[in-house]
């Protein structure tokens, strides 16, 4: 049984202040959630004000990104050993704005991941097709060579410890959701080019998270799915009841 992660990519929003009213008007919601992980992932500099407020609770706290050197004249970067310290958990890497925007490559996503999981970080590692890329046919071509160049290279091991989101780009905060069917499709062929690199057994155990979208009022119906193990959830995460709706879907 794989237990379904939801996740909230707060992007860049809210203030330290509104990070900790947040936590604790959603934490006392899903405080009897125990089918999932729930995770929240601020700002940096709201990654103390999120812990402190998540203490004692079922609520854990990552990052959207990380560096993957450990210390050095890096101006502006966050190591993964710097977010443990402060008790971050999971970090989101390779999410396509980042890609989009800051030049993050499969090369760059696969340093990070292995800099997180030598942390102890739990990485979410997105993977995800542009619209034009959907519509010329290109998604398992795009989705594969992602999941080639940023995942493949992990040893078994390091396989184990990772969750991947499938985002489709077209669905980022556009309100158009792949439909339950659609997210499958290119979940069951991510879990297949799993099961090609590190075998039947990784495949199966593998969480595969949905993003784009994802809204209290579809998340039943793509949780019902039984290749989807959760949800990276952006614009409806930053209302606790609207996020704590999705974490009880
Ligand atoms: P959205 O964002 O839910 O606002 O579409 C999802 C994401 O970018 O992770």
């Amino acid at each position: 049984m794989r237990k379904p992660v939801l996740a909230g990519n707060w992007k860049m929003h809210k203030t330290a202040a509104e990070t900790s009213s947040f936590v604790e008007a959603f934490a006392p919601m899903v405080a009897h959630a125990k089918h999932a992980e729930i995770v929240i992932c601020p700002t940096f500099v709201n990654l103390p004000a999120a812990i402190g407020s998540a203490r004692s609770t079922n609520v854990e706290i990552g990052a959207q990104d990380v560096f993957w050197l450990k210390e050095g004249a890096y101006t502006g970067e966050i190591s993964a050993p710097s977010l443990t310290a402060i008790g971050c958990r999971w970090v989101i890497i390779g999410h396509s704005e980042r890609r989009q925007y800051f030049g993050e490559t499969d090369e760059t996503v696969f340093k990070k991941t292995i800099a997180a999981l030598d942390a102890g970080l739990k990485p979410i590692v997105c993977v995800g097709e542009r619209l034009e890329e959907r519509e010329s046919g290109a998604t398992e071509t795009v989705c594969g060579g992602q999941f080639t160049g940023g995942i493949a290279g992990l040893t078994l091991e390091q396989f184990a410890k990772i969750v991947i989101a499938y985002e489709p780009v077209w669905a980022i905060g556009t309100g158009k959701t792949a439909t339950p069917e659609i997210a499958s499709d290119t979940h069951r062929f991510v879990r297949g080019e799993i099961r090609k690199r590190f075998g039947a057994e990784a495949a199966g155990s593998c969480r595969i998270l949905y993003g784009g979208s994802v809204k209290p009022d579809n998340i039943k119906g793509l949780m019902a799915q039984p290749e989807i193990d959760g949800a990276l959830v952006g614009g409806a995460s930053l209302d606790p009841a609207s996020f704590a709706a999705i974490v009880n879907f």
